[in-house]
């Protein structure tokens, strides 16, 4: 199965905070990215690996859009996280990737004011065999 690597040990950047209280996420807690073009959550991840799994909520009524960069280069742009329905209510948003063995930096990145989704953690899904 995947490995999964939560939130609350990923890298936030400044403002982001790790917050406990829209129940439902795994683990302690789950990334709360500031509300700002730029804010990102980053978290080193070990390959091989065929997919990327992103837990989420966004109780907004607007999609969260983020690039997803892999070791500083963008992948994927604009990928939406559209609307859970409430902070409560937790989807996954999931990417097929080709990611090389060792490790890496997997890195999202709000494209817009309202930030990144309320994140929760990244399933990284090992090569099929
Ligand atoms: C609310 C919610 C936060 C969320 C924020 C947002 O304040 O409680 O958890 O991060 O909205 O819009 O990003």
């Amino acid at each position: 199965g995947a490995t999964r690597y939560e939130a609350e040990s990923a890298t936030l950047s400044a403002g982001g905070t790790v917050d406990a209280n829209h129940a439902g996420f795994s683990g302690t807690g789950f990334a709360n990215a500031a509300n700002a073009v730029g804010s990102y959550v980053e978290w080193r991840v070990t390959g091989p690996a065929s997919a990327l799994t992103f837990g989420y909520a966004n109780g907004s009524t607007a999609a969260r859009p983020v690039d997803i960069a892999v070791d500083g280069t963008v992948t994927a742009a604009g990928v939406a996280f559209p609307p859970t329905g409430a902070w409560t209510t937790w989807s996954t948003v999931t990417r097929q990737l080709s990611l090389p063995a060792g490790s890496h930096t997997v890195r999202v990145t709000a494209t817009t004011a309202d930030g990144p989704a309320n994140l929760d953690y990244l399933d990284v899904t090992p090569l099929a065999s």
